[in-house]
């Protein structure tokens, strides 16, 4: 089985009856989403999902997984995708422009897991780009800020579209590739404190559990 899909689908075993279900974004959660859909059909339990995105809507839609808002509701768990997970769990996401709205939604939930496929655990974070959300005015501003911090900022472009990739929220997304990730928790810090910046896609000390698809099966992780 693809192990992005063995991941999702383990995840979707840990939904209870009853539970509001933040939906992340991505190809594993894709998996993750329809495998849900296929639990309300055939155990004929009852969710409600909060989307981190379009897609995530779309796909839930599709799925047939009744939708709610972080205004009507608490959420008890959330299941998101990552580009690189290190050891300590720390994560970088936003490789679909997602991560605003996907760490609003994953910080809520009472318990957060996420999938992947082994290929995302690194020793370190640093080798994926952090992308960092700016509003459009403030591109060059921003810019300059990230090059200050070591970084190397590159406005992410468009593939069908020309120009720039605009986020479900109306803004940039500005991939910055550092040397070297020492502390994430100070750099998702140092990154938010930028004005111009809406979020950025380090998730540090918020992970409860990652289900990781391998060759040989599932594997899962725990945090402290
Ligand atoms: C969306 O912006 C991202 O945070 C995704 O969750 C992340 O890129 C993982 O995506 P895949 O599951 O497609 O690898």
């Amino acid at each position: 089985m693809n192990l992005k899909k063995r991941a999702g689908y383990e995840a979707a075993k840990k939904v209870k009856d009853g539970d509001v279900v933040g939906l992340g974004t991505g190809s594993t959660t894709h998996y993750f989403i329809n495998q849900l859909g296929e639990r309300i059909i055939n155990e004929e339990i009852e969710i409600l999902g909060i989307p981190t995105s379009y897609q995530s809507f779309f796909i839930a839609r599709d799925s047939g997984i009744n939708l709610t808002t972080l205004e009507e509701h608490d959420i008890d768990i959330a299941v998101d995708g990552a580009d690189e997970v290190d050891p300590d769990l720390n994560l970088i996401k936003g490789g679909g422009a997602a991560h605003t709205l996907e760490k609003v939604v994953d910080n809520a939930a009472r318990k957060f897991i996420v999938i992947v496929d082994e290929s995302k655990m690194v020793k370190e974070l640093g080798n994926f780009p952090v992308p960092v959300e700016v509003i459009p005015q403030a591109l060059k501003a921003v810019e300059k800020s990230l090059i200050e911090l070591d970084g190397i900022p590159s406005l992410r472009m468009a593939k069908n579209k020309d120009g720039p990739v605009i986020t479900d929220n109306g803004n940039f997304v500005i991939d910055t590739k550092f040397e070297k990730i020492n502390n994430p928790l100070q750099l998702e810090k140092d990154l938010n404190n930028i004005p111009g910046v809406l979020e950025n896609g380090i998730f540090s000390n918020m992970v409860d559990e990652v289900i990781i698809g391998t060759s040989q099966g599932i594997r899962c992780l725990k945090s402290d």
